[in-house]
């Protein structure tokens, strides 16, 4: 039974989180009480106001509470790497279910992955949580992801399955011996145009880096690299996958096409039916 200090404690909290978090309030000001308690047991007061205070003013929860949540799959969060967003769980459900797909039609084989722009290695963890025959590169250019991808995958006891590098896009995979042997390829790449995020994304910023989203001056700086570098290191019949924003699909169709490198292209949506993530095949 919950101590009626705390009980009143979280109806003051979910008036703070209301005007941000909506009808998740009372949800969220569960997490930011459990937050506080396991930092402060004994008077989680003060610090659970900070922490409202935060995320009130626009921090993802995950940020304000130090923990999130992908595909099922408990993960630390922290200030200088992207919280993973729900959205990214439709690019996720892609990757596992190929992977499932082909963990039964080959029992007996490891399964390769590389997870570019691992950030908090999210994608890995859920995709080395899910298929235990699966071995993951994850790769991030900043030190501060592949620090955090690295402490999640210990967490998980998945270090024996997931190697960590930092570098520029494929630079620390290449010359390793790992070209043509992956099944997959997948990226959640920065896609906003560096021009919005200076104006109409601009709060963005506020909490998290500019590495996770400047995708160039159209958006697909790095998408065009990925696109262009990816099909080295995928078996004939691999997949690249990526995530893209809420309206570039045809830009991303017309990309794929010009590369010309691909066998074929399909998309996922969201439930609203707009496509957010591409399967590229080999
Ligand atoms: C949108 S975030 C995705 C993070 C994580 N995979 C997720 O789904 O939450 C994009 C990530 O790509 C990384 N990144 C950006 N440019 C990169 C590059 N040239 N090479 C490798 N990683 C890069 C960023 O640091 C960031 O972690």
């Amino acid at each position: 039974m919950e101590p009626a200090a705390h009980q009143e404690l979280k109806v003051r909290l979910a008036a703070i989180l209301a005007e941000a978090a909506g009808s998740a309030a009372g949800t969220e000001a569960s997490a930011i009480l459990d937050a506080a308690l396991a930092v402060r047991p004994e008077a989680p007061a003060e610090l659970a106001l900070e922490l409202a205070g935060k995320r009130a003013a626009g921090a993802p929860l995950g940020l304000v509470t130090g923990r999130q949540r992908f595909l099922g799959v408990e993960l630390l969060a922290k200030d200088d790497v992207l919280a993973p967003r729900e959205e990214t769980e439709i690019l996720g459900n892609e990757v596992l279910s190929i992977l499932r797909a082909r963990a039964q039609e080959e029992p007996a084989r490891e399964l390769r992955m590389i997870d570019m722009g691992c950030g908090s290695g999210n994608l890995a963890c859920a995709a080395a949580v899910a298929v235990p025959r699966a071995r993951i590169w994850a790769s991030d250019i900043t030190a501060s992801c592949a620090e955090l991808t690295r402490a999640n995958a210990a967490r998980l006891s998945l270090l024996d399955r997931i190697e960590v590098s930092q570098g520029d896009l494929f630079a620390p995979l290449s010359g390793r011996g790992l070209e043509g042997t992956m099944d997959l390829v997948v990226m959640n790449p920065p896609y906003i145009p560096s021009t919005s995020l200076a104006n109409s994304h601009a709060a963005l910023l506020q909490h998290e880096p500019r590495e996770a989203f400047d995708g160039g001056p159209y958006g697909i700086s790095i998408l065009s690299r990925l696109l262009q570098d990816a099909p080295p290191f995928l078996k004939p019949g691999g997949h690249l996958l990526f995530e893209f924003g809420l309206g570039q699909a045809r830009m991303i169709q017309s990309l794929v096409e010009k590369k010309g490198l691909y066998a074929s292209l399909r998309f996922a949506s969201d439930a609203g039916g707009q496509p957010r993530a591409a399967i590229a095949s080999k």
